[in-house]
């Protein structure tokens, strides 16, 4: 039977500190103006739980579920929306939150959708980002880490549903 290991690649201090790192960085940018933070579900719940906190008396939120990996390990560049916002965000401020981009295939298609719905501002801030998976360039304004191109899991990020809840992100070995 194929067993897996978890080896710590960001611990939970890591992490933390990471996104107040990044939380000040959009509220210098921004400044008093408000910011739609739109969660990428499911993957970006936590870091975004983390980040809204943060910026609290200058944002809203609201949910997007756009799924491209299935239970796969790897991204069939089959993009599905599965749940479209509620809001609409002709005029707004809107920031993508992304717990990882990885081929770039969800946020190509993802930023190319919202920019038909004329928003003031798109941006995005990912949690991580793996350079050297990407497919598709795509802007990404705020990034917390770049990491090297290994299957990962915690803080959000999951196998087959598993290890979403882990409260830092490890490296998934399958031994
Ligand atoms: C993951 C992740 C990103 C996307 C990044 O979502 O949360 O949205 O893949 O990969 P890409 O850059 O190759 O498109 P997934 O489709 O696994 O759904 P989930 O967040 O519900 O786990």
């Amino acid at each position: 039977m194929q067993s897996l290991h978890l080896e710590t690649l960001l611990s939970t201090d890591q992490i933390r500190a990471k996104v107040q790192e990044l939380a000040t960085q959009i509220r210098a940018d921004y400044g008093d103006s408000e910011i739609l933070l739109l969660g990428v579900l499911k993957g970006s719940f936590h870091f975004l739980s983390d980040l809204s906190r943060l910026l609290y008396d200058i944002s809203v939120v609201d949910f997007v579920q756009v799924s491209s990996y299935g239970a796969e390990k790897s991204s069939s560049g089959v993009v599905q929306i599965r749940k479209d916002l509620d809001t609409n965000i002709e005029g707004k401020d809107v920031l993508i939150v992304e717990d990882i981009v990885d081929t770039g295939t969800t946020l190509t298609h993802l930023r190319e959708l919202l920019g038909t719905r004329k928003p003031r501002s798109l941006k995005v801030v990912a949690l991580l980002s793996k350079p050297e998976a990407r497919k598709h360039k795509t802007q990404v304004e705020y990034v917390g880490f770049e990491i090297p191109n290994e299957f990962v899991v915690g803080y959000g990020l999951d196998y087959g549903e598993r290890f979403r809840n882990l409260p830092y992100i490890a490296i998934l070995h399958e031994d």
